[in-house]
């Protein structure tokens, strides 16, 4: 395997195309977006030069990396010659299934078709193409160049050989691979999704401001960071849409989305990428939103 398309440039997107070059696979990124297509560029590039700084790459490996990486608009252009295509577009059932099914059409039909998806159904997007054991989901965490796990999903068709392939090619990028079934938002966000959600529904109730809540998760129980700040990196509307997946796929009103969080993805305020969500962020620096009321604890008042 040797040419890797990636579709979207987001968030995961840019981290998934930076690591594939970093580890000499020749990556063409795509999205509809150019401008986004421009941001993902820039934000590898600094992501490599914070690598560089660290020591862990040299200048040469940053130069070989991010002449690795072709954009493309265009996604027939993009995936015209993939071995492997990994889909990181948008948390929409519909984009997804859409993108499948046109990429059923411009693969050839042995091509591994992944999806990065948090929650939506393997087993769905599969059944969109015409060979759905070729298709797995290969779902990395933010941020990509450093976080180790790859949660490998099995669909209902995948085969065998395609669930080999995606695990050993995970580990050739210093991942380790971990292999699940088909279930909605399979393990991680099973877990992860339940217990963000409680964090806003304890803002949402006044029971302790947005620095309380973080700071009692990362304190008591060794959490790197908050719940509330860990959303703010997923994107709100991306944790929206998994909490909505695990409502629909289980029926079960635990997984109903807090109404605060669906306020705020109303207003605009999708955690980082916009600039704020339950933090406010200007060129990597964190403060509180002074207009969110919920942010002091009632205690505190
Ligand atoms: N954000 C996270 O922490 C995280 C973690 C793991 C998995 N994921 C999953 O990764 C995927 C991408 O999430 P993200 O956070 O990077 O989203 P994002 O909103 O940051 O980026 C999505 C990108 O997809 C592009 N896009 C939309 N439709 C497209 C299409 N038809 N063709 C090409 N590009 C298209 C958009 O222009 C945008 O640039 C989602 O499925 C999400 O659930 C996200």
């Amino acid at each position: 395997m040797k040419n890797i398309t990636v579709i979207g440039s987001g968030t995961m997107g840019n981290g998934i195309a930076h690591t594939f070059a970093q580890y000499g696979f020749e990556v063409a990124l795509v999205d509809i977006n150019a401008d986004a297509l421009a941001k993902a560029l820039q934000t590898i590039t600094n992501n490599l030069d914070r690598q560089l700084k660290k020591g862990s790459i040299d200048e040469i490996a940053k130069t070989n990396t991010l002449s690795r990486i072709k954009t493309y608009t265009d996604l027939k252009e993009g995936a015209a010659s993939a071995d492997l295509v990994i889909e990181a577009a948008t948390e929409n059932r519909e984009i997804k299934l859409n993108l499948f099914k046109q990429l059923s059409e411009i693969c050839s039909y042995d091509v591994i078709l992944a999806s990065n998806t948090s929650s939506i159904s393997i087993t769905e997007i599969a059944a969109a193409t015409k060979n759905p054991g070729n298709v797995i989901g290969m779902h990395f965490m933010n941020p990509v160049p450093v976080m180790k796990l790859v949660e490998v999903i099995r669909g209902y068709s995948t085969s065998d050989s395609v669930t080999q392939t995606i695990m050993q090619l995970a580990q050739k990028l210093d991942k380790d691979p971990v292999e699940v079934n088909d279930y909605p938002g399979f393990v991680a966000n099973r877990i992860l999704m339940p217990m963000i959600n409680e964090a806003i529904y304890t803002l949402y109730e006044g029971v302790a401001g947005v620095q309380e809540i973080d700071t009692v998760m990362k304190l008591g129980m060794a959490h790197p960071m908050g719940p509330l700040q860990l959303a703010d990196f997923i994107g709100l509307d991306v944790c929206l849409a998994i909490l909505k997946v695990l409502y629909d796929g289980f029926g079960n009103q635990k997984y109903a989305p807090c109404p605060l969080l669906v306020n705020m993805v109303t207003a605009g305020h999708r955690g980082i990428k916009t600039g704020s969500g339950f933090y406010k962020y200007t060129a990597g620096s964190k403060e509180l939103v002074v207009a969110n009321k919920f942010t002091k604890s009632p205690l505190n008042q």
